[in-house]
């Protein structure tokens, strides 16, 4: 189906009272709620971006927005390409660069036609074919608009018929082109393992600014790829203009932020080319991965809010269902438990009131029992001694205590020290010749290899198989990739990186063709592995193996923005030195867990952990499915103040956290809330309130109105650390 707007195409318009002359211009409309990407087809056929932001009122006038701008200088190609193509006239940073079948690395992308189709109601796509006029090679450009939530998502698929193979040396997902007056703040993040996005502000300078990953699988390790970018001045919650976006791929990734001579931004975004040229045959597709972005001119807590909508909408895994709560072991036994004590902590379980227990990492391995992280993994059989039973009894002990069952697996990796390294060293990614080097004693599988694909895939399905009643499976991922190579591909080695992502992909469609909605968490040794590509197999992701609230506080308000609550797993453990209130009290901020001795606990925090996690089962929904409001910052106040709004705004929590601990630290004025109905009553009571404590918030009734424009305070000081309101309309 074509776009009417879109096909009025090679229109005339004339550049008003300038006396300039009449120019021919073909525009590409695209547009979602709030916004219109325009591109326009120049007099030699190439691709620009001419205008991303609010929509303006008349489509006509986009034709008027160039002639504003200077245009830049003839002899460096085109600044505002959608797609720049490396080696002919455009001397800027490239989305692709080739290596024909000829040897010649040049290439030039002609516009040959454009169609827009309608997905569904609020989605649609628009294809563009982009052609090189001496070879036989060409890109497809989509643009996909998730119009309600103002997303856009976009990729290429790029092939050619050329006498032999083609080496794709750079492949990026988008090009995009902001103008600007050299006025772009960036908001990135950085991290290792335990202490995952530190977020960092900078304003862009003229230049080159790469944000990558080059590990392999635990590609977020040091930096996600996601990103935020204020346009004009650095953007509020509520106030700015700025664009979130991010890649939606497990491997290694390349952010790129260039301020060319015009001031404006050219953002390119794609796979890591970095070791990575691609030998594409002929008559071969390669489809990027997508790039995901939103705009918003309301600040940072609406874009986030479209994220999560979208998100929860078209990419998690079920993401408009339901979650469980959960006891995981890992921290309670670490590699030491048997039966006995794994049937202790199923019925402990039962007694703290959660959904599931979790088995982790330890079940397996028997040549080389897996008691510790050095042996064990690619032995996907329950150690004899520690499970004499399998583990067909602990499911049904967990039957038998009315609480769901899940496990740890680990699949893509293996340890030296393990049956399955001896069986088949070609089957690891290895380089000959070269030492080995090891990331937590483990080597990665290869995944490029289709009899590797089999084997993690029948992990999978053989626990389901052996267990039908299996409810939940936790996908750990624990090293990089050093010594990338693979036997199994042979000499294109280049297609590494990318056909291994591949291989886990094609893995996980496999496991979600057979299994459709079985909950399964993205682990990646904490955080080190979470993207929207992924997501679309998970329904969850543990964001950081550091459950310290304190830290969790700040860890979850950055992750808040890119991923909503229903994905990100809280657990409250041991770590960090504050009382069980608090430590539940920021678990509750995302999918609640638990890693902790149910038996250690004395009797009133086990009250309390009890009751906390009745509050949560009440207010989940809202959690998981509500509008999320980031009412204070931990970085600007004494407290972090986090709300969740009900769809309907008739119900609401909010939580209020120290973060300080000076002397009268604390909340002095009020916190003005979002989100409600101005007109509405709601009635204002504290949960979570300590067993004997008195709470720090009188039950009372308010208007929205008053809720928004005075605010309550929670009374957060250090004698209350946390407090947790409900509000639920009267
Ligand atoms: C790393 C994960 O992040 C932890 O939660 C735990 O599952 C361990 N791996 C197990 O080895």
């Amino acid at each position: 189906m074509k776009n009417i707007k879109q096909s009025a195409a090679w229109l005339l318009f004339a550049l008003s009272g300038t006396g300039t002359p009449l120019l021919a211009q073909q525009l590409i409309t695209v547009n979602t709620k709030s916004n219109a990407l325009v591109l326009e087809v120049n007099k030699d056929k190439e691709l620009g971006t001419i205008y991303f932001g609010e929509k303006l009122e008349k489509e006509a006038d986009y034709s008027r927005v160039s002639a504003q701008y200077h245009q830049g200088n003839e002899y460096t190609g085109i600044y505002n390409s959608a797609y720049t193509p490396a080696g002919s006239k455009n001397l800027f940073e490239p989305a692709i660069a080739v290596t024909h079948a000829d040897g010649n690395i040049s290439l030039s992308l002609h516009y040959v036609s454009h169609t827009t189709k309608a997905v569904s109601k609020d989605v649609s796509q628009t294809e563009i074919v982009l052609k090189d006029p001496v070879y036989a090679f060409e890109v497809h450009l989509f643009i996909k608009t998730f119009y309600a939530n103002d997303i856009m998502e976009q990729w290429a698929t790029i092939k050619h018929t050329e006498k032999g193979n083609v080496t794709l040396t750079k492949y990026a997902s988008a090009n995009l082109y902001l103008k600007g007056n050299n006025d772009f703040y960036l908001n990135q993040y950085h991290g290792d393992w335990a202490r995952e996005m530190n977020p960092e502000q900078s304003h862009l300078t003229h230049g080159i600014k790469v944000l990558d990953s080059k590990l392999g699988t635990r590609a977020d390790l040091f930096q996600p790829p996601v990103f935020m970018v204020s346009l004009e001045k650095p953007a509020g919650e509520d106030e700015g203009k700025v664009l979130m976006g991010g890649l939606e791929w497990a491997g290694n990734f390349r952010n790129e932020f260039e301020v060319d001579p015009l001031n404006n931004l050219r953002i390119i975004s794609g796979i890591n080319n970095a070791s990575a040229n691609y030998v594409l045959k002929k008559g071969e597709n390669f489809t990027t991965p997508k790039f995901w972005y939103t705009l918003s001119t309301h600040g940072k807590g609406q874009a986030s809010r479209n994220i999560h909508n979208w998100a929860r909408d078209y990419k998690i895994l079920d993401g408009k269902g339901d979650r469980m709560t959960l006891l995981n072991n890992w921290e309670a036994t670490y590699f030491d438990f048997d039966e006995t004590k794994l049937k202790e902590l199923i019925a402990d379980s039962k007694k703290l009131g959660v959904d599931l227990f979790l088995l982790d990492d330890g079940w397996f391995g028997n040549t080389h029992p897996r008691n510790g992280d050095t042996a064990g993994l690619g032995d996907w059989q329950e150690n004899k001694k520690k499970l004499p039973n399998g583990i067909g009894t602990l499911v049904q002990s967990a039957k038998d205590n009315k609480v769901k069952f899940g496990i740890w697996i680990e699949p893509e990796m293996v340890n030296p020290k393990s049956d399955l390294y001896k069986q088949h060293p070609d089957w690891v990614v290895k380089q000959e010749g070269r030492p080995e080097h090891y990331f937590r004693n483990q080597l990665v599988l290869d995944l490029t290899n289709p009899k590797v694909q089999d084997f993690v895939y029948g992990v999978v399905d053989n626990l389901f198989t052996k267990n039908p009643e299996l409810a939940y499976i936790k996908w750990d991922c624990n090293a990089v990739i050093y010594n990338a190579n693979s036997k199994y591909l042979k000499e294109n080695q280049g297609n590494f990186y990318t056909d291994y992502v591949k291989g886990l992909y094609s893995v996980l469609q496999r496991i979600r063709t057979k299994y459709p909605k079985v909950p399964m968490m993205l682990c990646s040794g904490g955080g080190g592995r979470v993207d929207y590509g992924t997501l679309e197999y998970f329904t969850e992701f543990w964001p950081s193996d550091n459950t310290d609230p304190m830290e969790r506080i700040y860890m979850q308000w950055e992750y808040s923005y890119f991923y909503p609550a229903l994905a990100t797993a809280a657990h409250v453990t041991d770590w960090g030195k504050q009382p069980i209130k608090f430590r539940t009290d920021v678990a509750m901020m995302g999918r609640l867990g638990f890693d902790i001795v149910v038996k250690h606990l004395n009797d009133t925090d086990l009250q309390y952990c009890q009751e906390a996690i009745q509050n949560y089962n009440a207010l989940r929904n809202t959690i998981w499915h509500g509008d999320q409001y980031r009412l204070q910052s931990p970085y600007e106040a004494d407290a972090a103040s986090v709300a969740y709004v009900s769809k309907d705004s008739n119900e609401a929590v909010v939580f209020t956290y120290l973060v300080k601990n000076r002397y009268e630290a604390g909340t002095h004025t009020p916190i003005k809330l979002k989100g409600l109905k101005a007109d509405a009553q709601y009635k204002v009571e504290e949960i979570n309130v300590y067993p004997g404590k008195k709470p720090a918030v009188e039950t009372a009734i308010y208007s929205g109105d008053f809720l928004m424009k005075v605010g309550i305070n929670p009374n957060v000081n250090t004698y209350n650390t946390s407090v947790v309101l409900k509000l639920t309309q009267v």
